[in-house]
């Protein structure tokens, strides 16, 4: 039976339902949305794979019209966020009712999401991710955004779903390294959830990199729930609780701006969970071991845990004074004192910071 997750806003709550082999609820879905036609957005890898069977799944929906955009981070853009528009609004145009739905990654989720909440002053919208980093992060939580040169997701807007979609089968195409970047996505919930999360990730952790149903689906599950309990507590990102998801994110930031293409999402978070150890070892007590756990942990799903030996103290100290996080001196950065707990702190951003997070494990 598929698992039913609230995710739970006022007046605009929805579920995330996750499972194997969805086909039913994807159409209970559109039975009780009753979409007058379909935007089908989706990425040429994804639509090649999967396209034919959820456009078979949503002819009952009314006309489908589909936008297929390149894979890969640079589509967020305003380009292809006009070619939806265009598409939305060629003759006969999109109504009120109409539904958008995102069939893809976070890239996809993103630009589509955005383009959801503007077109015609906001569409339904229905959430298919599927890559495992959108299964357990970017579909949940109503963020949306595309990129601008200025900077990554600068122009967007907070659009719930009407409902996420996480059919697992999904992920058996998945290449092995994006499945294995998502992992640290995964591992960051364990440590800043609870301590026995990640003790049982450790415990299973070459089932769930063999994609063992059961497992991962028990871990997937775990994740979400976490996620879209966060988000009910603080959607907008106001109270300070979202804020705690950024764990391992402040360098990860500046390691994907100053080394474009070199690393993914996930790679950089590992990267930069293993130096926010450092730190909490530092700054906040926690314990010696600790970030050689993690990191040995992070290197066993293959991802990296090294700085860039070419990150220079001068574009590290560059990098975070773009940080939003950054006011007079000092940076807000989200440490843990104990693994399953997280909080922020307020750190003086000097040389021992520095050295704390350009130190190789
Ligand atoms: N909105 C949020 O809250 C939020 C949170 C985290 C990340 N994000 C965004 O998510 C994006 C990253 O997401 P991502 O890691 O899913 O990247 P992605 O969407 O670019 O997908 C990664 C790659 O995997 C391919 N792919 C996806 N699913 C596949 C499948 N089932 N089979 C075969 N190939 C598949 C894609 O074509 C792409 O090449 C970034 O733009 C990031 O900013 C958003």
């Amino acid at each position: 039976m598929p698992e039913r997750i609230p995710v739970q806003l006022s007046g605009r709550s929805y579920e995330i339902i996750l499972g194997r082999h969805l086909d039913r609820e994807l159409l209970s879905c559109i039975e009780t949305i009753k979409p007058h036609g379909v935007l089908l957005v989706s990425d040429q890898n994804v639509f090649a794979r999967h396209g034919a069977r959820y456009e078979a799944l949503l002819a009952g929906a009314g006309a489908i019209r589909r936008l297929i955009v390149p894979p890969g981070e640079s589509s967020k853009s305003l380009m292809q966020l006009a070619t939806i528009y265009d598409a939305a609004l060629a003759p006969p145009a999109l109504e009120r009712s109409s539904l958008v739905v995102a069939l893809g990654g976070g890239m996809v989720g993103d630009l589509a999401g955005f383009a959801a909440a503007t077109l015609l002053r906001g569409l339904p919208l229905l959430h298919i991710p599927t890559s495992l980093l959108a299964m357990v992060d970017s579909s949940i939580g109503g963020k949306t955004a595309i990129n601008h040169p200025a900077g990554k997701n600068l122009i967007g807007s907070f659009w719930q779903p009407q409902a996420v979609l996480c059919d697992l089968t999904l992920l058996d195409t998945l290449p092995a390294r994006e499945f294995n970047s998502a992992l640290a996505e995964i591992v960051k919930y364990a440590v800043i959830g609870q301590e026995p999360a990640l003790e049982d990730f450790e415990a299973h952790k070459e089932r769930i990199k063999a994609r063992t149903a059961g497992r991962l689906d028990e871990i997937v599950a775990a994740c979400i729930r976490h996620k879209a309990r966060v988000v009910a507590e603080d959607e907008r990102e106001q109270t300070g609780r979202r804020v705690l998801l950024n764990f391992g994110h402040t360098l990860a930031h500046v390691i994907e701006t100053r080394c474009p293409g070199r690393f993914l999402h996930g790679e950089a978070v590992a990267i930069g969970m293993v130096a926010a150890c450092r730190v909490s070892r530092r700054f906040a007590g926690l314990d010696a071991q600790s970030p050689a756990r993690l990191a040995k942990l992070l290197a066993s799903c293959s991802l990296p845990v090294k700085v860039p030996a070419e990150l220079t103290r001068q574009e590290l100290l560059a990098g975070l004074g773009g940080d939003k996080k950054r006011e007079a001196g000092r940076i807000q950065f989200v440490v843990t004192p104990r693994f399953g707990r997280a909080e922020v702190a307020s750190l003086a951003l000097d040389d021992a910071l520095l050295d704390c997070l350009l130190e190789q494990p």
